[in-house]
């Protein structure tokens, strides 16, 4: 992994710029502090070099025949595959024009000619730092998705299990108003609430009788554990109560911390509800999928025991009988 501390930030740049002696320049400084420099000579080149290269920080002259440094970084950062890669706009002019047409192509700093090396070293240096660590939480969250596809897949009848949670979950949160970052938690709990079932043994997880007492104990610290393993991720401060409570029921009966009604918070008391609404509809080892009607009338019944959140219960269920959201065939298709 490349070091992070201030000294000693390397990565690949890539220079883009039409006149040979700039290029030469900037790749001759940059080398000597320890970069790997790849120099293009116009726009469209540079545009197929970051196809083809690994590139960690593009410098663009803005002047450039044909495609211009803005075009360039305008497609940069319109391409989901490039757009968290940071540009720096070197223009001849400092004026407020040119300043707002980069800003608003989507350039991350701008820098103006004559370059100035110390203030092109510190501003190269710090957008790598930033950009590392976005690789490296990228890195953290895509292990995570891995590691609970992974103990999804343990089990055949859950199969698809993460990915219905996640866009249900996110469609009922967007049905209730819910802001987006509750939204995006939303998803990625969907994807990770069962992650702490890593700790849980196969002969338990798998098991296809009833569970002893001792096994549902081991059972009920899986959402714990969840929270445990994904603690440090800081981007998953608003993930971390929907795991930790996913099995809270609303009467107070449920596990880990017996929260009641609205204490649970209500990301998590959305998530319960299409968790159980896909738990229902899906064939298990031990019953048959149940037909969305069916389904309701069960969870109709569980509300009443005290088990769900009525006001969210009743917001899914206009959700379903409009059908905007693909839940029928989503169901259809897991059975
Ligand atoms: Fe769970």
């Amino acid at each position: 992994m490349r070091s992070q501390s201030h000294q000693s930030v390397t990565g690949t740049i890539l220079v883009a710029d039409d006149q040979p002696s700039n290029r030469e320049l900037l790749e001759e400084f940059l080398s000597a502090q320890g970069f790997k420099v790849i120099t293009v000579e116009d726009g469209a080149a540079a545009l197929r070099q970051l196809v083809t290269s690994q590139i960690d920080l593009v410098l663009l002259d803005v002047m450039m025949p044909l495609l211009n440094g803005f075009a360039v970084c305008e497609r940069i950062k319109s391409s989901p595959e490039t757009d968290l890669i940071p540009v720096v706009l070197i223009t001849a002019f400092s004026d407020r024009d040119n300043r707002l047409q980069g800003i608003k192509s989507g350039a991350d700093d701008f820098l103006t000619r004559p370059v100035d090396q110390t203030e092109l070293l510190a501003r190269v240096r710090s957008l790598l730092k930033l950009k590392f660590r976005t690789d490296e939480l990228e890195r953290a969250e895509s292990v995570l998705f891995t590691l609970a596809r992974s103990i999804e897949g343990k089990d055949p009848y859950t199969h698809g299990h993460c990915e219905r949670l996640a866009n249900y979950s996110a469609s009922l949160g967007e049905h209730l108003g819910l802001p987006k970052e509750e939204i995006t938690a939303l998803e990625r709990a969907g994807i990770v609430h069962d992650v702490g079932k890593i700790a849980v043994p196969d002969a338990i997880l798998l098991k296809p009788g009833r569970l002893t007492e001792d096994e549902w104990a081991v059972i009920r610290q899986h959402p714990s554990v969840g929270e445990r393993i994904c603690a440090p991720l800081k981007s998953f401060r608003l993930v971390l109560p929907i795991i930790r409570h996913h099995h809270e029921k609303f009467d107070g009966s449920g596990y880990p911390d017996g929260l009641r009604a609205e204490t649970i918070p209500v990301s998590a008391r959305i998530l319960q509800i299409v968790d159980v609404f896909d738990a229902l509809t899906t064939e298990r080892p031990y019953k048959k999928a149940l037909s969305i009607s069916d389904a309701m009338q069960t969870m109709r019944e569980e509300v009443s025991k005290g088990w769900w959140d009525p006001a969210i219960f009743s917001e899914f269920e206009q959700l379903i009988a409009r059908d905007t959201t693909g839940f029928a065939k989503a169901a259809a298709a897991s059975r």
